[in-house]
């Protein structure tokens, strides 16, 4: 297992230090082998690159990316998420986004009342709206024109559908919904909904739903039940998961793996907050996010077993914590999880 791990910024690398710590108490057989980077805005301000030329190359001889989190206020916003997190989707063709949405006993949520939720959002990761398609025009005037367009083509739609109905197949509700909206994005809707037909035609145990997304985010807080698998758009999934992280425990909890299917490239394995420079190095973060990105890399890497040991294990620390990790430092959190995955 040879992962390269980008801590990044703010508490990106306190949280990253944890799940490398659960990870190797995991798999006890020393096959873990890290390769740290200092890619993030520490490198940035100071060399002005995001990226060394190199950088592509020797990721990409890794198994897996741990990814913290970048981005600290004296970058402009939009310059490490596009020179980084995205590009590093893109050129390895991180083309599954998968972020589950899953309320674990004793979490607190502000839905506890309408539990349970367990579902899996199955994101498309390199097309949409995220592609910089488009331009600027007349910049400056007042006759100005953006234009920001949406990509979706039949080889993209086609492949993440696919690989959605494969998560709904061997999931016990075996339910896929389509989230999109095809009612005012009629050109993009189209192709989804048509392609989602089709396919589900090849997967007969799966039962299969639509919903608009506008729709989707009222139904994730009043009737989350509704939803076991969610496939949706690069764009749709973003606001998707972020709705589903806060209903499920929040930030802190939610894991999220970006998932190079045909390994063109390594995946990445990420939590789905961000750097919070405002309590980074405090020792203040709660890991679980990112020890549950962990938990999903070994099993990207075959490691099933490893995977749901880390797992129980980060379930049975919720259940007991009872929404007070906070009286622990993150270290602590690391400690107290590792210590249950090895037994
Ligand atoms: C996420 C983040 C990213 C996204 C940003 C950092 C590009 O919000 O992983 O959800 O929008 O995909
Ligand atoms: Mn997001």
């Amino acid at each position: 297992m040879r992962i390269a791990v980008i801590g990044g910024d703010g508490i990106g690398p306190e949280v990253i230090a944890e799940a490398i710590k659960v990870l190797r108490a995991a798999v006890t057989d020393g096959s873990v082998e890290t390769t740290s980077y200092d890619f993030g805005a520490q490198r940035y301000l100071r060399t002005g690159e995001i990226l060394p030329a190199s950088a592509m190359a020797e990721l990409a001889a890794h198994d897996a990316i741990l990814l913290g989190a970048v981005g600290e206020p004296r970058v402009p916003s939009g310059v490490l998420e596009r020179g980084l997190v995205l590009r590093t989707r893109f050129e390895f063709d991180q083309y599954v986004n998968l972020r589950p949405v899953r309320l674990f006993p004793g979490v607190g949520s502000p839905l506890t009342a309408v539990a349970p939720i367990d579902a899996l959002v199955v994101r498309e990761g390199t097309e949409g709206a995220y592609i910089e398609a488009g331009g600027i025009l007349r910049k400056g005037s007042p006759a100005e024109i953006a234009m920001q367009e949406s990509i979706n083509t039949a080889f993209g739609v086609g492949r993440i559908v696919r690989q959605a109905f494969g998560y709904a197949a061997v999931r016990p509700r075996r339910k896929l919904t389509l989230v999109h909206k095809t009612n005012v994005l009629a050109h993009a809707g189209d192709l989804w909904r048509r392609t989602f037909e089709a396919t589900a035609a090849e997967f007969p145990a799966v039962t299969t739903d639509y919903c608009h997304v506008d729709a989707a985010l009222m139904y994730m807080v009043t009737q989350p039940d509704l939803f076991d698998v969610i496939v949706t758009d690069n764009l749709f999934g973003d606001l998707v998961t972020a709705l589903g992280a806060a209903i499920a425990g929040g930030i802190g909890l939610a894991a999220s793996a970006s998932i190079s299917p045909e390994r063109t490239g390594p995946s990445t394995f990420e939590p789905v907050h961000g750097s919070a420079p405002d309590i980074a190095g405090k020792q203040k973060a709660d890991p679980t996010a990112a020890i549950l990105s962990a938990a999903m890399l070994c099993d990207h890497l075959g490691m099933s077993a490893e995977a749901a040991r880390i797992e129980q294990a980060v379930a049975e620390d919720l259940l007991e914590r009872q929404g007070e990790w906070a009286a622990r430092s993150t270290a602590e959190v690391g400690d107290d999880i590792a210590e249950r995955v090895a037994g």
